[in-house]
């Protein structure tokens, strides 16, 4: 007997991805409904090779679901998340709304699996930033071994980040740059085509922006508070696949040759690093994969057991569709729910 499992969000970027990556794993799921706005009512998505009609998310009764993966932004979750966690399904949510709540575990599972015990007290399970989970997969196997003290970080964010309006502008905009269009913004505050912005969502009072601040929280959260961390976030125009230059300061010597080797053995990290060759990643070779990819991997001589590296993951697979996926089967291998169809 497997589990039932709703999509909330299922028409988005996130959502379609989560039903794709479902299904590529095997996912022991019976059923697999798909939710999302009174819009999208009776449109259609894949699932494999079966076609799902979506319904209401308002009109949907979570009582005999046992697991909720969510993406529809962080009101949404606010307001439902709580309301489907006290029907006994586990919400395992994407957006921002409960990943620094202290009752809510913040989980990457190659990072910080066991954190997930206490994830009872609400049924909420949060998913962290898309910029934070490739960048704490690849810190956390280099922590373990030479102590991280400070992390510089800037990240080169792919438009699918804000989402398929996100993705719809840079279209639309370069289109208009070639046949000579007006150019017109309504997503990014600045124009994206052929252009970069460095402010990814609200400025807080400190002048850094809500979305750098995710970054450094989250880190702290899922891997280590006492790392020191600051991060420029910069949106790019790039469709798929987020991009990171990490400068990392250490407390213990490490040498890049040493890191390239724990790397490449390390749960989620592929190393592609041989500049020589023309081997290194870039956005577009990483799209559609799981891993995360970490190149450029060097010494900085301006700090005492200092690294560079860059790093480079989808941000719809690894940033939130596939380490949703990746909770849920934590969830289920470790047995921490059953179905609630086998426990009637
Ligand atoms: N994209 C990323 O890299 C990424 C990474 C990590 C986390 N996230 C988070 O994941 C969430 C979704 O992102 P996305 O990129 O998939 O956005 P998206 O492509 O814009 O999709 C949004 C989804 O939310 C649904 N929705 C909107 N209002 C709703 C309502 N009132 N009731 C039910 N469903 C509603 C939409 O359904 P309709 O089609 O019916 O409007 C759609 O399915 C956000 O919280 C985002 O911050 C995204």
């Amino acid at each position: 007997m497997g589990y039932k499992v709703a999509i909330v969000g299922a028409t988005g970027n996130v959502g379609r991805e989560i039903l794709s990556i479902l299904d590529e794993r095997g996912f022991p799921a019976d059923e697999v409904v798909a939710l999302a706005s009174r819009r999208s009512q009776g449109t259609e998505v894949s699932f494999g090779d079966r076609v799902l009609k979506v319904k209401p998310l308002d009109q949907y009764d979570f009582s005999d679901t046992d697991i909720c993966l969510m993406s529809a932004g962080g009101a949404i979750s606010k307001e439902w998340a709580p309301k489907i966690g006290a029907q006994g399904c586990v919400v395992i949510d994407n957006s921002s709304a409960w990943r620094y709540d202290a009752q809510v575990p913040l989980i990457v599972p190659e990072v910080n699996a066991d954190a997930i015990v206490g994830f009872s007290k609400l049924n909420i399970i949060a998913n962290p930033n898309c910029s934070t989970a490739q960048l704490v997969v690849a810190l956390k196997p280099l922590h373990d071994i030479a102590t991280i003290k400070r992390v510089v970080v800037s990240t080169y964010q792919s438009v699918s980040g804000a989402g398929k309006e996100g993705m719809d502008e840079l279209f639309t905009q370069t289109r208009a740059v070639f046949v000579n269009d007006p150019v017109e913004s309504t997503k990014f505050t600045k124009r994206i085509a052929f252009n970069l912005i460095p402010h990814i969502d609200v400025f807080m009072e400190d002048g850094y922006t809500k979305e750098e601040w995710k970054v450094m929280a989250e880190t702290k959260k899922i891997l280590d508070p006492k790392i020191k961390l600051t991060c420029t976030a910069v949106r790019v125009p790039v469709f798929v696949s987020h991009s990171e230059s990490v400068n990392i300061e250490f407390e213990k010597p490490i040498t890049a040759d040493e890191a390239r080797d724990i790397l490449r053995e390390a749960p989620g990290c592929l190393v592609i690093d041989n500049p020589e060759e023309e081997q290194y990643i870039t956005p577009y070779e990483a799209t559609g994969e799981d891993a995360t990819y970490i190149s450029r991997i060097r010494e900085d001589a301006t700090v005492e057991n200092g690294l560079n590296m860059w790093v480079v993951s989808d941000n719809l697979r690894k940033g939130a569709a596939l380490n949703a996926v990746q909770i849920a089967e934590v969830l289920v291998n470790r047995k921490l729910i059953q179905p609630k169809k086998q426990a009637a």
